[in-house]
């Protein structure tokens, strides 16, 4: 069995590390891993993928950045010739980003399965770029592999056959749980116990010139009663000096690799984002976290787990944090299924070894080749 892994931006690596390295472990399976090259800067990727022990790519792409049509278009020009080179019998793409609707775009209009690992999320809201990739992606999708039971529930709204859907936890988790001897012995060095760790980078909050000054003036209050550490994304960073906005009172860093920033998240006293992962991760961790978006596609963090949603709300933010100083911080506990187990579970059902179907999902992929050859003889 050929299996072709698509992943391009920073937060696909932590997911297709543990599916890539349970399905070494089986037999007869061969795997080529494809980076679209949407990240191309060392400490957004090479740093990943070191630390994550995952294989260098059998195959760059190198579209770097550009507009989402742009970027998008040149993806799909390029994958288009590995799937047809390396016939493939599953595509598997990962989470949100443009890298993943791209390939399954190709994968769909060749008749080539694919499988979505991270489906079924949904914030309801079309303003963001990655709501649009998730909802294509998942339509387009032979086998949908979902992180948590509402992900089941919006599949299933929207149509899409209960055969298909796979609740088989957190990929992301995987690599948490796997790596975290390793993070615990990385105690972030030169910081006062109490901080502020922050990220931020979606368009809605750093492309807008008054809601990144906005949430810059919130993160220097914060820096009355904390530290706070900011390691900036690119654009972020861009963004700030192209407004001429002043982050002078925080501690902006470069990004941080894999292992530092989730050591960093595991001593924080708070975490501020407005990152889809970071609210997993805070949750498995148990680190209170404040998330500057009005929704989330991971409900399950709020309803169970330490996240609470401010979106640009200075006043929420304000008071939130006093509650965290005070002591009052919200208890969480971890969704199940979060338990590092989630790329097995994925393994397991692309080779068949998953025992509640009566069709094997392969056998329904190889049915699907069988009927599509059929029809174009
Ligand atoms: C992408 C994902 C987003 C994810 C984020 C994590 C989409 C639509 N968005 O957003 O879901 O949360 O990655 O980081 O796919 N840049 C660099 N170096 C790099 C990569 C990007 O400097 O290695 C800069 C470039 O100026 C580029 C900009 O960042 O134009 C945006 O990069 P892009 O991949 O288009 O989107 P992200 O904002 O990173």
């Amino acid at each position: 069995m050929h299996i072709v892994h698509v992943v391009g931006a920073r937060p696909n690596f932590m997911k297709v590390a543990p599916v890539l390295h349970a399905l070494s472990k089986r037999s007869n399976v061969r795997q080529t891993l494809v980076h679209t090259g949407q990240h191309y800067d060392a400490n957004m990727s090479d740093v990943f993928f070191q630390q994550l022990g995952i294989p260098a790519p059998d195959i760059n792409l190198s579209v770097g950045s550009g507009s989402h049509a742009r970027q998008t278009s040149e993806i799909m020009t390029r994958f288009e010739p590995v799937v047809l080179e390396g016939k493939p019998d599953i595509v598997l793409v990962y989470g949100d980003v443009n890298s993943t609707v791209a390939a399954a775009l190709v994968c769909a209009k060749l008749r080539v399965p694919v499988g979505h690992v991270e489906a079924g999320l949904r914030s309801f809201d079309r303003t963001m770029p990655e709501e649009i990739n998730r909802l294509v992606t998942d339509q387009l999708a032979d086998l949908l592999f979902t992180p948590s039971e509402d992900g089941n529930v919006n599949l299933q709204r929207e149509g899409i056959s209960p055969e298909k859907i796979f609740l088989v936890g957190n990929v992301m988790i995987d690599s948490l749980v796997r790596l975290l001897p390793t993070i615990m012995q990385h105690a972030p060095a030169g910081l006062p116990k109490r901080y502020a760790l922050v990220t931020l980078h979606r368009p809605s909050n750093v492309d807008d010139s008054d809601a990144l000054r906005g949430i810059l003036q919130s993160l220097l209050d914060v820096s009355r009663d904390m530290s706070v550490v900011f390691p900036a994304h690119p654009r972020t960073r861009q963004r700030i000096a192209d407004f001429g906005l002043n982050a002078d009172q925080l501690r902006v860093l470069d990004p941080l690799p894999y292992v530092e920033f989730l050591a960093y998240q595991r001593g924080a006293t708070v975490v501020i984002t407005d990152s889809g992962g970071i609210q997993e991760e805070t949750t498995y961790l148990g680190v209170p976290c404040l998330t500057l978006r009005s929704n989330t596609e991971r409900p399950v963090t709020v309803s169970m787990g330490t996240n609470i949603l401010v979106g640009q709300d200075a006043q929420k933010l304000r008071s939130e944090l006093a509650n965290i100083l005070d002591g009052n911080a919200k208890k969480g506990t971890v969704p199940p299924l979060w338990e590092g187990l989630a790329g097995e579970r994925i393994a397991n059902i692309l080779t068949g070894e998953h025992v509640s179907q009566t069709v094997s999902p392969t056998d329904r992929m190889d049915n699907k080749r069988k009927s599509t050859s059929t029809s174009t003889n």
